[in-house]
């Protein structure tokens, strides 16, 4: 599995959203990995209408029905459409127990990516928790073009997915290359969290090519 966080690069912007979000269907639909595009709350909507497919956003609100302003709900959310979120991304930190009470009021079915950045929290504040995947990525590592998760981290990952075990573990941060998604599902994730890599390649769809493939070989 691939989640391909678009971030606020500016190419992922309104038409450009649908336009990458396009290349994540072709090249899933093409080596049958699923990718699953993580949107700006503003563009999942209509990439949801105008292209029928699984869409994350890259955060949600602690927020219920009620009285609240401005928040990302859930709820509301789901009944756009959107499948999950991310939550608690190293650019976008909540404290632990906004995470937790996200988890607990999010409606059944609506996927939860709970980042964490180090074993440490793993060991701290994150160790009850159950969302549907846990995201592993060492925050100094993001964006990194000669280091990522996967050269640095080995034995991390291989921590996390058995302390966190039946839940799927995603890894990112600096994946860039297949031997860096060999050695992520070599090690037992289920997939990766990627960003620059694909959002600032000049040619995006060849770059997840070249990451999707690599869940084959
Ligand atoms: O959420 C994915 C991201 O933080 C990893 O970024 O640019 O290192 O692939 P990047």
């Amino acid at each position: 599995m691939i989640l391909v966080n678009f971030k606020n690069y500016k190419q992922s912007f309104g038409q450009g959203a649908l336009n990458l979000a396009k290349i994540c269907k072709r090249v899933s639909e093409k080596t049958k990995v699923e990718i699953v595009p993580v949107v700006s709350a503003l563009d999942a909507v209509q990439i949801i209408k105008e292209l029928s497919m699984k869409v994350y956003i890259q955060h949600v609100d602690d927020c219920t029905e009620r009285t609240t302003t401005g928040f990302i709900s859930p709820i509301q959310a789901q009944e756009a459409g959107v499948s999950g979120s991310l939550i608690n991304h190293s650019e976008h930190q909540i404290k632990p127990g906004t995470v937790k009470s996200i988890l607990k009021n999010s409606p059944k079915n609506f996927e939860s990516i709970v980042c964490i950045k180090s074993f440490g929290q793993a060991e701290k504040w994150a160790k009850n928790i159950k969302p549907s995947m846990i995201a592993y990525e060492p925050s100094y590592l993001i964006g990194n073009k000669e280091k990522s998760v996967a050269t640095e981290k080995p034995e991390v990952i291989e921590k996390i997915v058995k302390k966190y075990a039946p839940i799927p573990i995603l890894v990112g941060a600096g994946i860039r290359s297949e031997e860096d998604v060999k050695v992520s599902l070599k090690l037992g994730a289920k997939g990766i969290l990627i960003s620059s890599a694909v959002m600032t390649s000049s040619d995006p769809e060849k770059e997840l090519i070249k990451l999707a493939t690599a869940f084959s070989v």
